[in-house]
């Protein structure tokens, strides 16, 4: 049954008594910036799945969510301690920030996090890049953010969350100084498999780190089974491949699988605001000037995402097939990212370098093929449009989960449009009703949409409503994440062993933990 976000509080509570909740994340859910008035601030949601997964369940629960101040006016909006409540307009739970320096920028975040764990999980090695001063910068930032969730628990007892791959080492920081906390760790990304984890000269510590947790959470078994064999054959823990259990230095570490979903209502909502229908007329009169049919897409300029490849098979959708020229036109929402970073940088310019080329090539009078919208939007514009939409096109390469699906299958109030998802996202795994496309294949990719949009309306609305049907929300995911945390804090040994060793005892720089090349593979 549907859990709704009243009900968290006291599930969580139930599970965890009096511990506090504490989230811990790299990206803030909201920023502080300067307003074009002067000494005036307000307040930006950076764009991204985990802020905006999360940020509800906070807002239900209340707590603490520890996060990097990211916003141009984020020190001024705190109070001596780094800490302020949000969100602005309903005060509800306290965002406390941690504050990182120029170096910290480049070296843990666009560095270790973005230059070589994030093509590394993305099955790209080819675009990572290593230096020892973003490995070492790394460990210190992650010392540091388990530094503030130690400020702040204090000798409190606490349920500490963690979320995702820049912060691999925290939670062993943490389990040092206290080790009788309880720890989860969610993995927004893929978890790759062990030829390509075993590529990191810094796998046995990434995974000690990880281990040092109650939970480690992964969208899919697959990521969860990579990551038991690499723990295996990488870190020296005893792995349960049944029990999904690895043992290292006497502490066990429960591995599973959660699939994160959305805030359905809130894009249901969205999408039936009164003045949608007015603001979709306004758009299909702008960008489909003699009627016709839309696409939309909406990504991070990512390289996981795919965009050369949607691109290459809308190309062949004009060209084989010429009679969706002025019929068809595609809207593709792409947030820069990561810019400062060259294969960031590279793919935007081919991005706009395909699109021109498509559109000289197509477009007619008063007719463009592609409209690239270089931004992000709020969600009631994305709600908007996922609603407008013949089709939605989703070409990720390698995607942990991709909630733009779901956030499309939510928005579809009048169950007409049709959802074609690459198979390498992690959502295909869920939403079957999908038609499931190869990216790598821009030629089937091109006859898929040509057939997607030649179906007759009650094929369409019967393949939505199934997916509306299997959509599970975000409240449903934490309410996994909860009950299962539970169960394994209570099963968890009290006595554990409390060794408080000096960082470079954690991580020493010479002798890497021992590597197990000869296990086998389950
Ligand atoms: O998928 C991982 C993730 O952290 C998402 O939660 C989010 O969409 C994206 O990456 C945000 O990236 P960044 O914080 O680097 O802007």
């Amino acid at each position: 049954m549907a859990i709704t976000p009243d009900q968290l509080e006291p599930l969580f509570r139930r599970h965890f008594a009096e511990r506090r909740f504490v989230v811990v994340s790299n990206r803030e859910p909201y920023e502080h910036r300067w307003a074009e008035e002067v000494g005036e601030m307000d307040v930006r949601r950076p764009t991204g799945g985990l802020t905006s997964a999360l940020d509800p369940l906070l807002q239900a629960l209340g707590g603490m969510w520890v996060a990097w101040g990211s916003g141009e006016a984020d020190s001024a909006a705190v109070d001596h301690a780094a800490r302020v409540r949000v969100p602005p307009e309903n005060p509800s739970y306290t965002l406390r920030r941690v504050w990182l320096t120029h170096h910290d920028i480049h070296r843990y975040y666009l560095g270790f996090s973005n230059q070589f764990l994030w093509p590394l999980c993305h099955l790209r090695p080819d675009l990572t890049r290593i230096r020892a001063r973003y490995w070492e910068r790394y460990r210190r930032v992650n010392r540091r953010f388990a530094e503030a969730v130690l400020e702040e628990v204090q000798e409190k007892e606490a349920a500490i969350w963690f979320q995702d791959y820049h912060l691999a080492l925290a939670p062993l920081f943490v389990r040092a100084r206290r080790p009788n906390l309880t720890l989860a760790h969610f993995w927004h990304i893929p978890f790759p498999p062990f030829d390509i984890f075993r590529l990191s000269p810094h796998a046995g510590y990434l995974l000690r780190g990880m281990l040092a947790n109650d939970l480690m959470g992964f969208h899919l078994p697959q990521f969860a089974d990579n990551f038991l064999r690499c723990a295996r054959r990488l870190a020296g823990a005893i792995v349960n491949f049944e029990t999904r259990t690895a043992t290292l230095e006497g502490h066990t570490c429960h591995v599973a699988d959660f699939p994160i979903s959305i805030d359905v209502e809130q894009f249901r909502g969205l999408a039936t605001a009164p003045v949608v229908h007015e603001n979709m007329e306004r758009v299909r009169a702008k960008y489909t000037p003699r009627g016709g049919l839309i696409g939309v897409g909406v990504d991070r300029l990512d390289y996981s995402k795919g965009l050369p490849e949607k691109f290459k098979a809308l190309e062949f959708l004009w060209d084989r097939y010429p009679e969706f020229r002025e019929r068809f036109t595609f809207i593709q929402v792409a947030v820069p990212t990561r810019s400062d970073i060259e294969a960031y940088d590279e793919l935007a310019q081919k991005v706009d370098r395909q699109v021109w080329e498509i559109n000289e090539r197509f477009a007619t009078d008063g007719w463009k093929p592609i409209h690239l919208v270089k931004q992000s939007l709020p969600p009631e514009q994305l709600a908007m449009l996922y609603r407008l939409a013949d089709v939605c096109l989703i070409s990720s390469l390698q995607d942990g989960m991709n909630l733009v699906a779901k956030e499309f299958v939510a928005s579809q109030v009048d169950r007409q449009g049709v959802l074609l998802l690459s198979e390498f996202a992690g959502a295909a795994e869920e939403m079957t009703q999908a038609t499931i496309i190869n990216p790598y294949d821009p030629e089937a990719c091109a006859l898929a949409i040509r057939d997607a949009l030649s179906l007759p309306a009650p094929v369409r609305a019967e393949a939505m409503s199934r997916l509306q049907g299997s959509l599970r929300t975000i409240y449903d995911w934490m309410g996994d994440v909860f009950t299962r945390w539970g169960e394994v804090t209570a099963e968890a040994d009290t006595e554990r062993p409390a060794p408080e060793p000096e960082e470079d005892e954690l991580f020493p720089v010479g002798a890497a933990p021992a590597r197990n090349y000869s296990a086998g593979d389950a």
